[in-house]
């Protein structure tokens, strides 16, 4: 692992670094990226840093500095070999009193770089009981306050399952923690749209263009009638899900397939698309 924070590369990647009254740290007032890495190169790094700019801004973040996150992004993953990995950018209101106040003292920018493995081709999701506010302050934003993803990504693992869905205040399907979801319905593949409240994944931004979907919003109960369901991320790129709650699908099913061999192909084409 490589850590870089506010411009310097840490000798000890572990060793304490941010003060424990950073505004992210004590309140989770701040953003962040997950970038995947391929042989060294981030992948889709430029839509990274846009989602960025916008999370920081949609928060009343000051503005970053993207010649700064390129430098710490380029010193993390410099002269070692990095064949899979994931970078995590975090961007924090920095330095504050310890209550939900911001202070007035430059932000925290933190660039780490670690290996990624791979997931397997399929995997068991939950749906959880508590919905994402499609139109709270933080949605669409992504915001280190994940608390509840937290909480929901507990719930999925104690029913053996890797991901937590989640419906919106509308009955509607959202998103996963840290997913979007896609499904395939009387043949047509299907992916909630953005006033759903789920993030505008870069993954799910590129499965539309490379592959094509209907975006609608689907009554959750949908995940009980879908031919197929996968789920898209940085960190997942296509996975099948083979079981939905109680229910057994094919994963990773036909269309799954499809979807997961263009991303394959195209991912090697557009390594910065
Ligand atoms: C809440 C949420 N939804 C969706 C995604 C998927 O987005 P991306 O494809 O950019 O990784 C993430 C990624 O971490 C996320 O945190």
């Amino acid at each position: 692992m490589r850590a870089w924070v506010n411009g310097r590369l840490l000798d000890d990647p572990r060793a304490p670094a941010v003060r424990v009254t950073d505004h992210g740290f004590t309140v989770g007032d701040g953003v962040f990226e997950a970038v995947k890495v391929v042989d060294n190169e981030p992948f889709a790094l430029t839509r990274h840093l846009e989602r960025l700019v916008r999370s920081a801004r949609g928060l009343g973040l000051p503005e970053v500095d993207l010649d700064e996150v390129r430098r710490g992004v380029a010193e993390v993953v410099a002269d070692q070999p990095l064949p899979r990995g994931r970078i995590r950018i975090t961007f924090t209101g920095g330095e504050a009193p310890l209550g939900s106040g911001r202070g007035s003292k430059p932000p925290t920018l933190v660039v780490v770089a670690d290996v990624m493995n791979p997931w397997e081709g399929s995997t068991a999701v939950v749906t959880v009981p508590w919905p994402r506010n499609e139109r709270g302050a933080l949605a669409g934003l992504k915001t280190t306050s994940y608390a509840e993803n937290v909480m929901a990504l507990t719930r999925a693992a104690e029913h053996d399952a890797s991901e937590a869905l989640f419906a919106n205040t509308a009955g509607n399907l959202c998103e996963g923690t840290g997913t979007n979801v896609f499904y395939v319905l009387d043949g047509e593949l299907r992916t909630p749209t953005l006033d759903s409240g789920c993030l505008a994944g870069i993954s799910r931004g590129l499965v539309l263009e490379w592959y094509g979907a209907h975006e609608v919003d689907d009554s959750v109960d949908v995940l009980q009638r879908a031919e197929e369901i996968f789920l898209v991320s940085t960190t997942r790129d296509v996975q099948g899900v083979h079981r939905c709650d109680d229910r057994s699908l094919e994963a990773p099913g036909p269309v799954t397939r499809e979807v997961a061999a263009v991303w394959v192909e195209k991912e090697r084409e557009n390594l910065d698309p």
